[in-house]
């Protein structure tokens, strides 16, 4: 990464994803570069199943699967909660520690208080124990079988209980350090804090991805 990468001359491209709050955030960080994106759901491909053990397996496994379906470069987020005291816990399986025992779909409210259950099944006590981060890594990846990755991280808290009613997933338990709100207090502009012109002072774990990329690959409309 950082030398060989390939701009995305195409202005047309694939969010793989399914997650509607994931495409929502990757619309709004896309809108100054003037591409036209279309979701993994709207082009009616099915959600590729993720087997990967990374964060870069299962993005590579979404991109790959939408850029074959459609023949357009694809772009997928993989991405996920670690919490150091749990060992890095949930990380790939964040999404899946959401899915509710009667397989009946996602409850994010359950998924949190899993969250600060195991922490304190697992003994913490101190603020420490509470040290977290986001973490997101972008695959894009062409018809042909290249791919590019990038990732960014946002390290924070976990506070309980949950405060805030914005974002998705875990937002609402997650504090970004140098801040006294969740993600799930802030609006999404906050979230990201993301500004083509000060690319550095991106917040969020998907804006600081986002910024390799856009740097990397995208062409801004008017060049
Ligand atoms: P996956 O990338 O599809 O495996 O799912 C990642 C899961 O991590 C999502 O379902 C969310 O619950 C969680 N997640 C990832 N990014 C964020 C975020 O920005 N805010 C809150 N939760 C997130």
């Amino acid at each position: 990464m950082g030398f060989r990468v390939r701009k995305l001359i195409e202005r047309e491209i694939v969010v793989a994803s399914h997650n509607e709050g994931k495409v929502r955030e990757i619309n709004e960080l896309m809108a100054p570069y003037g591409y036209f994106v279309k979701s993994a759901a709207e082009h009616g491909l099915p959600e590729p199943v993720e087997t990967g053990a990374t964060f870069e397996e299962n993005s590579a496994i979404k991109a790959v699967a939408a850029a074959t379906a459609t023949r357009l470069p694809a772009l997928a987020d993989d991405s996920g909660l670690c919490v150091d005291f749990l060992d890095g816990a949930p990380g790939v399986y964040t999404a899946d520690w959401a899915e509710k025992p009667d397989g009946s779909g996602r409850d994010f409210g359950m998924a949190m208080e899993r969250v600060v259950n195991a922490l304190s099944d697992k003994g913490a006590v101190n603020a420490n124990d509470r040290r977290a981060k986001f973490i997101s890594v972008l695959c894009l990846a062409w018809p042909d079988g290249h791919k590019e990755f990038f990732r960014g991280e946002v390290e924070g808290d976990i506070v309980w209980p949950p405060r805030g009613d914005n974002g998705f997933g875990y937002d609402p338990i997650f504090m970004p350090d140098d801040h006294t709100r969740t993600f799930g207090e802030m609006n999404s502009n906050e979230k990201h804090h993301f500004n083509p012109s000060q690319p550095e002072q991106a917040l969020s774990h998907r804006a600081r991805a986002f910024v390799l990329f856009a740097g990397n690959c995208l062409i801004a409309a008017d060049d």
